[in-house]
Order: C-alpha cells, then sequence, then structure tokens
C-alpha cells in the first residue's frame, strides 16, 4: 500500500494488434477511482519482440503487465515462473515483476468467468446439473478448470476438431467428474438436460459467422452463457433469450478478470461497478 502511494504506477497490456484493447480504458478507470498517480498502458508488441519487452518491464518500472493475442502461450516459455493455473490452462494473462526483477505468469481468464457468474447469477450453481462448453481453445480450457474448482460434476465439451477436445478432456481428467469430449455433430443433442452451455468458440465474435446450434433439446432453465462481449449479445445468447432462457455475456469475464492482477501489482483490491460496466459497454 505505502509503495502504491509513492511511486508512480505503471502497468499495460502487451498484444499485436492492441489498439482495440479495452483494458487501458478499464484499468485507467481505476487508477482515477483510487485517486493513484500513474497509466495503464497499450503496449504494441510484435511477437519477435515479446521477450525483450517482458524483459524491459522491470528496469522500465513496471508492475507488470496483461497479454492478449497473440502472446499468451509463448510468454509461458519466457517468464521466470509458472504458476498452477496457468500450466493448466496452457496460456499466461497476466505478468507480475517481482522485487528482484524476476516475472511471474498467472492465468485469470477463469477467477473472471466465475467471478462475473457469481455477481450477475447469484443463484447458478456448478453442480446444478451437466455443463456443455462449446469449443476447446484457451477459453474452453480456462472456463473448465473454473467450472471444475466449483464443484460441477459432469462437463461435455464439444468441438469442431474432436481430438482437442479428447486432449482437454484427457488432461483435465480427475476422480469424481464426468468429462466427455463430443464431436462437432453432436452440438445440438449434447444440450438434452443441460444446466448450463457455454459457449467458447469464436463463432458469432463481431467479423465472424453466428455459432450454428439448435437449441430445441436445450432445457428453458439451462443458462446461456458466451464469453464472447463483442457483441454484447450473440446471435445464440439471442436466440436463447427469445426462447426464454437466462443468458449471461463475457463483458463481466473480461472486468472481472482485471480485478486480480492489482492485488499483485499494487496490492489493491478495485471493484467491478456499474459504472465501470456502463463505461466499457458504451465504447463496444
Ligand atoms: N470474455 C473474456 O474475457 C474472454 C476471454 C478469453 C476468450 N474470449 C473469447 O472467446 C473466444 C475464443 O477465444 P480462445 O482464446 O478460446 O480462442 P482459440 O483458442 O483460438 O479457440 C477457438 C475455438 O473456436 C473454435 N472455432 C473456430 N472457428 C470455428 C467454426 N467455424 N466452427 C466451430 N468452431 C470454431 C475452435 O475449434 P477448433 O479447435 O476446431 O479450431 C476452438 O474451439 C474469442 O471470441 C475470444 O474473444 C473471451
Amino acid at each position: 500500500m505505502a509503495q502504491a502511494s509513492t511511486r508512480f504506477l505503471l502497468a499495460g497490456v502487451m498484444g499485436w494488434p492492441v489498439m482495440h484493447s479495452r483494458s487501458p480504458m478499464l484499468h485507467n478507470y481505476w487508477m482515477q477511482q483510487h485517486g493513484l498517480a500513474g497509466t495503464y498502458l497499450p503496449l504494441a508488441i510484435a511477437p519477435d519482440g515479446l521477450a525483450a519487452a517482458l524483459r524491459s518491464l522491470h528496469p522500465l518500472g513496471f508492475a507488470g503487465c496483461n497479454l492478449t493475442i497473440p502472446h499468451k502461450q509463448t510468454a509461458m516459455a519466457i517468464v521466470d515462473e509458472v504458476d498452477t493455473v496457468a500450466k493448466r490452462i496452457g496460456a499466461i494473462s497476466c505478468v507480475h515483476v517481482r522485487a528482484d526483477g524476476s516475472l511471474a505468469g498467472t492465468n485469470n481468464d477463469c477467477f473472471g468467468f466465475i467471478h462475473s457468474l457469481k455477481q450477475e447469477q447469484p443463484a447458478w450453481r456448478a453442480d446444478a446439473g451437466p455443463a456443455v462448453v462449446l469449443g476447446a481453445g484457451g477459453g474452453a480450457r480456462a472456463v473448465c478448470y473454473a467450472l471444475m474448482q466449483e464443484g460441477a460434476k459432469e462437463i461435455r465439451i464439444v468441438n469442431r476438431s474432436l481430438e482437442r477436445a479428447q486432449t482437454l478432456a484427457g488432461e483435465f481428467a480427475v476422480a469424481g467428474v464426468s468429462l466427455q469430449a463430443l464431436p462437432w455433430e453432436r452440438r445440438h443433442d449434447a444440450l438434452a438436460g443441460a444446466a448450463m452451455v457455454v459457449n467458447t468458440t469464436s463463432q458469432g465474435m463481431a467479423g465472424q459467422g453466428a455459432l450454428d446450434i439448435k437449441l430445441d433439446a436445450l432445457p428453458r432453465t439451462a443458462l446461456a452463457a458466451d464469453i464472447i462481449y463483442v457483441p454484447l449479445e450473440t446471435p445464440f445468447l439471442a436466440a436463447a433469450r427469445q426462447r426464454g432462457n437466462p443468458t449471461w455475456n463475457g463483458l463481466g469475464m473480461l472486468l472481472h478478470q482485471a480485478r486480480p492482477a492489482w492485488k499483485l501489482w499494487f496490492g489493491l483490491e478495485p471493484q467491478v461497478t456499474v459504472e465501470l460496466r456502463e463505461l466499457i459497454e458504451r465504447s463496444l
């Protein structure tokens, strides 16, 4: 705390491209809200410059940084330590510069997913029934990790490339949890009896085609979730809402994943407020 009040605070997000990122808006809102002298910068770092950029954080006085596309996997081999969560997910979303200048990597996407769900859907329970996860990429790994941490007992992973779903199910296998990898053709009927379905594919994102899925088998009480936040309501979520399902979008996940970084970097615990959400929503 003492450190945070006497230094000019520096953090940022490394990506390529990076100017579309909402992270500077979000973190600089918290800087202002906490009355801090500091800034959070967008850092356009080409892939071949990532190692040098990460090593420059300490001499430049940065507390750390977030990582976005395409750096999340590559950074794992550059930082000095990767924690268990990031190893499980296979990607780093946040780097912390420790006092001795060494770099520690973690992944806060699962934290963001769960804390957003709990804030926006307080009645939600991971063990309420089967969860269907559509996709098997980095987002899916964070979601599966989070659901299992919260006590999910059955997860059906449906992916276009079955092999990727099988790898995920194999790596995450633990006693007492049913993890099924299903082929993409099964995406419609995999929804039968589900308590929740989460889209973690890129389908439905601005500039991409809509997710091709029939919701007939999905119970109307099931939560339809999409980790995409551009647009805020994907065609999948709109279809689920129109048939009466409760829905949840990925904006809260983005906002909440930023919180643990502040604890690491500055020893502070900022909150996701209605005002912050509205600020980011207006920018989308
Ligand atoms: N809200 C947040 O904070 C947050 C955090 C992370 C990610 N996201 C969002 O989540 C989405 C996925 O990100 P990611 O990092 O997981 O990406 P990723 O690792 O590249 O995975 C992409 C996933 O989409 C699937 N996919 C791509 N094109 C498809 C198609 N035409 N039909 C069916 N499936 C298709 C891929 O299937 P294959 O394996 O067959 O290629 C894979 O499962 C992005 O929209 C991203 O913005 C949001």
